[in-house]
């Protein structure tokens, strides 16, 4: 009962700095307001709007500046959610998602490293550290993450080339066999995701019980098909 309590609230709700309720026990700021009609809105990743709390008029609003015709469903953004994120939350997904990505963990960055027995790996951490650009390494739709190949052609210099490594976002004729090194690290650490993914797929096919919700199910198969549509297209 409580779980289904929250999910009505939580799907419906849009963000409302409001006065601190009297009957709300605790210190967190209480941020969630329903709104008639408002919850109507379905989502979609790629709709523009402006939504907020207009004091002049005492009215929520919400503006689009996507073109509709008549009669088109009008779609409203929850935020840059991944379908993970949808699913959780929602209980839906989006095909196409923009949002969707694939996190690379730096423990297999270095597992990769430790394979291929890379040199002064040490000293690539520490620069790498030192610059902040151990962060948003993941692979999209559209493959590995600016960062995260950044992140590896560091890993794979030589000595020389570790001297001008910042060159690297500049000057590709410095560093001529850079990539396909990179992208071997990356190739190795993706086939560890996909033989994961093709796991966590039997596994789900394993569990699935005839008292589950069908709708779910498809939504399960599907986010764990997305993860794996990611990781093949980072491989190219
Ligand atoms: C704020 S309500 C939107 C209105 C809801 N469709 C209704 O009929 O009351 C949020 C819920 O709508 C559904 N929803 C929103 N956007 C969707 C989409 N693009 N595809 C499928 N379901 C969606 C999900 O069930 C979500 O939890």
């Amino acid at each position: 009962m409580y779980r289904w309590a929250w999910y009505v609230i939580n799907t419906r709700s849009v963000f409302y700095q409001s006065e601190q309720s009297e009957y709300l026990s605790t210190d967190e700021p209480d941020t969630l307001a329903l709104a008639p009609f408002l919850d109507l809105l379905n989502h979609s990743p790629s709709a523009n709007i402006k939504a907020g709390f207009n004091t002049g008029t005492n009215c929520y609003e919400i503006s689009t500046s996507d073109t509709y015709k008549a009669y088109d469903q009008v779609f409203i953004c929850y935020g840059c959610h991944s379908n993970e994120k949808l699913f959780l939350e929602y209980g839906f997904c989006v095909p196409g998602n923009c949002n969707d990505t694939v996190e690379v963990l730096y423990d297999d960055i270095l597992k990769a490293c430790n394979h291929f027995s890379i040199q002064h790996l040490s000293k690539k951490i520490a620069l790498l550290q030192e610059h902040g650009l151990l962060k948003s390494l993941m692979c999209t739709n559209e493959g590995l993450s600016w960062n995260l190949l950044s992140v590896l052609k560091v890993l794979v210099m030589d000595w020389n080339q570790l001297q001008i490594w910042n060159q690297v976002y500049t000057n590709d004729v410095a560093f001529p066999d850079i990539i396909p090194a990179a992208k071997k690290l990356a190739h190795w650490i993706l086939q560890q995701y996909l033989a994961e993914n093709t796991q966590h797929m039997k596994h789900v096919e394993k569990i699935i019980s005839n008292d589950d919700n069908p709708q779910h199910v498809t939504i399960a198969r599907q986010l764990i098909s997305i993860e794996r549509d990611i990781l093949m297209t980072s491989f190219q």
